[in-house]
């Protein structure tokens, strides 16, 4: 049987070192603040929105939470944007993806100062990733990188291999497994719907990244035995079996490939809890650098 690298076991220790921290923080007289934007009717949106918030009041971070219809105008987000902006209270902005047709995102999202830039999407944190300075890193690659150290699989000298080459998983978690640092400097790969041969490739890697969104993608015979993998796909098949109708599973057929994989994460209990664990993390962590900020 393979390691089982759970997203939810981790998530648990890493939360409760979260917890000291923002007892630490209160002894400062610090409560490090998070502010949200929800704006539309988009039911993942509104459900991630509250485990994000419950997540956030079981370790002690304030959260501000401004819900919007999905007619809210551009300039309305963008002021309370500002407001956060120089919110002392308030140390990370999250603005939850996608925001309603009509609203320009890359521009909203380039409002955010950087230094409240908790989700890590600002184009100043994701240039500082790419020229190895310190910023915010996006929360999901940051997650993974967390997995594989706390599970015992440091990237260094492996040949990771992503598949998937979006901005929010792909791009950063290849800028950041690059990095020249002890828990980094791994040789990466990263393919996309256009790559030749992708099985060839897939099969060359120590470590196998798939962020797709196809459901049960990466069978066994795209992998090398031994090999460790990150399984981000977070997708609802029907299946009229359970009480929602549907189930989740990840972009790699977990059956098959647990069979001669080393260690693998399951979804769901992998990537995801783990994504809200680095927002708690990196809420914090700029709440600690205020704290730094005001005692200099
Ligand atoms: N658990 C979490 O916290 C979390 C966070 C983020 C995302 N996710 C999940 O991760 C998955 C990916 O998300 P995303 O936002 O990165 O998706 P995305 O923006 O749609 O990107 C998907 C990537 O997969 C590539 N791709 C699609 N079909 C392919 C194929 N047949 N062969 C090779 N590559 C292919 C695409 O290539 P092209 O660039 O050529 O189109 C693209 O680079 C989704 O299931 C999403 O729900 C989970």
């Amino acid at each position: 049987m393979p390691k089982i690298i759970s997203g939810t076991e981790i998530s648990k220790v890493m939360r409760e070192e979260i917890v000291s921290r923002v007892s630490e923080l209160s002894r400062k007289g610090i409560t490090p603040g998070l502010g949200v934007i929800l704006a539309g009717d988009n039911p993942a949106s509104h459900i991630y929105v509250r485990m994000k918030e419950k997540a956030c009041e079981a370790v002690g971070i304030y959260t501000a939470i401004q819900r919007f219809s999905a007619d809210v105008s551009q300039k309305t987000v963008v002021d309370l944007v500002n407001k956060y902006n120089n919110d002392e209270k308030i140390h990370g902005i999250l603005i939850q993806h996608p925001l309603p047709d009509g609203i320009d995102e890359s521009y909203v999202f380039g409002q955010v100062d950087p230094v409240k830039d908790v989700d890590g999407f600002h184009p100043v944190n994701e240039g500082k990733l790419l020229i190895g300075e310190e910023g915010f890193v996006s929360c999901t690659p940051l997650g993974i990188l967390e997995m594989l150290h706390r599970s015992g699989y440091s990237p260094e000298g492996k040949h990771v291999v992503i598949v998937g080459r979006s901005t929010i998983v792909g791009k950063p978690l290849a800028a950041l497994l690059m990095q020249k640092n002890k828990r980094a400097n791994a040789t990466v790969t990263v393919c996309h719907s256009r790559t030749a041969d992708l099985r060839a490739i897939t099969r060359t890697a120590d470590i196998l990244v798939a962020a797709i969104g196809v459901p049960e993608f990466i069978t066994a015979d795209m992998v090398k035995a031994g090999v460790v993998v990150i399984d981000v796909g977070t997708n609802r098949v029907e299946d009229s079996t359970t009480e929602k109708g549907y189930r989740l599973v990840g972009d790699v057929k977990f059956d098959e490939v647990k069979e001669i994989a080393e260690a693998i994460s399951p979804v769901p209990g992998g990537v995801g809890p783990m994504t809200i664990t680095m927002l708690l993390h990196n809420t914090t962590l700029s709440a600690e650098k205020t704290a730094e900020k005001l005692q200099n």
